[in-house]
């Protein structure tokens, strides 16, 4: 029905030797996944050549950018375009991580940009989305999910949302330790499911996989996962440590 996957956000993390490293230990590492799974790994623009030099041999290993621009090239100082990652065969991009809306003011508009530009490049995106800790405080989490879920993607057609990658991640849970409980990842998770649904119908809705973000780690990740509409993760400082990454790919249920 839906790929599981185990998605690493290095973020700005790691000097060449470090990266080649890490990605050595996950290209010896990372073997016999079950049917449905993926492993991706979100490595910064420099190292995106190396790493992908040193996993050339191994099929479960996929690369994703952490952001592109919202232009196709041009004089725009600094960024990087859709087209120079699919120039060097990237698969993926996170788009709209909370870093990058919150630091760098990102926009709904900006990242529907975005997000057709990696599509029209052939370039998977993982859609993050997820509420700072005031509207959790407020229960109001499922109304602002829904909103970043519509201004950013709800223009695309069917065909588009087929497989598509969407990873909820609350803020509050990012780098804190503090981890979602998997019955409050869960409960996001079917509502995210539930707004698609009423948008594509279910059985496109089905097809997404939806991975949760936010202090993942090898003790906690199979407890999360287990749940029924949570699809793997999306891991920021854990997927640094081979063996903590490893783990957390193993914890991932069959996919289909
Ligand atoms: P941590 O796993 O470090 O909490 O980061 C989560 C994240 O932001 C992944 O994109």
């Amino acid at each position: 029905m839906r790929k599981q996957i185990a998605a690493a956000n290095w973020k700005m993390n790691l000097t060449a030797s470090q990266a080649e490293t890490l990605a050595t230990a996950l290209a010896t590492g990372v073997t016999h996944l079950q049917a449905g799974q993926q492993v991706i790994l979100g490595v910064p623009f420099p190292y995106l050549i190396l790493v992908q030099n040193k996993i050339a041999g191994n099929q479960n290993l996929f690369l994703s950018a952490q952001n592109c621009a919202d232009k196709l090239n041009g004089a725009y100082t600094g960024e990087t375009s859709v087209e120079m990652l699919q120039s060097i065969s990237i698969p993926f991009v996170i788009i709209g991580h909370s870093e990058r809306r919150e630091y760098y003011h990102e926009t709904h508009s900006q990242l529907a940009t975005k997000v057709d530009l990696a599509l029209a490049h052939n370039i998977q995106p993982i859609f993050c989305c997820g509420e700072p800790l005031h509207i959790r405080e407020t229960n109001t989490q499922n109304e602002f999910v829904e909103k970043q879920l519509k201004e950013s993607l709800f223009h695309l057609s069917n065909a588009q949302m087929k497989n598509f990658i969407i990873a909820y991640e609350p803020i509050w849970a990012i780098g804190t330790g503090k981890t979602a409980s998997s019955g409050q990842a869960q409960e996001m998770h079917a509502h995210i499911r539930q707004v698609l649904a009423s948008q594509y119908g279910i059985e496109t809705a089905d097809t997404v996989s939806i991975l949760y973000g936010g202090s993942v780690k090898a003790a906690n990740a199979s407890e999360i996962f287990s749940k029924p509409d949570v699809d793997g993760g999306l891991v920021g400082g854990a997927s640094l440590v081979a063996s903590e990454f490893i783990s957390i790919i193993e914890s991932l249920k069959p996919g289909a």
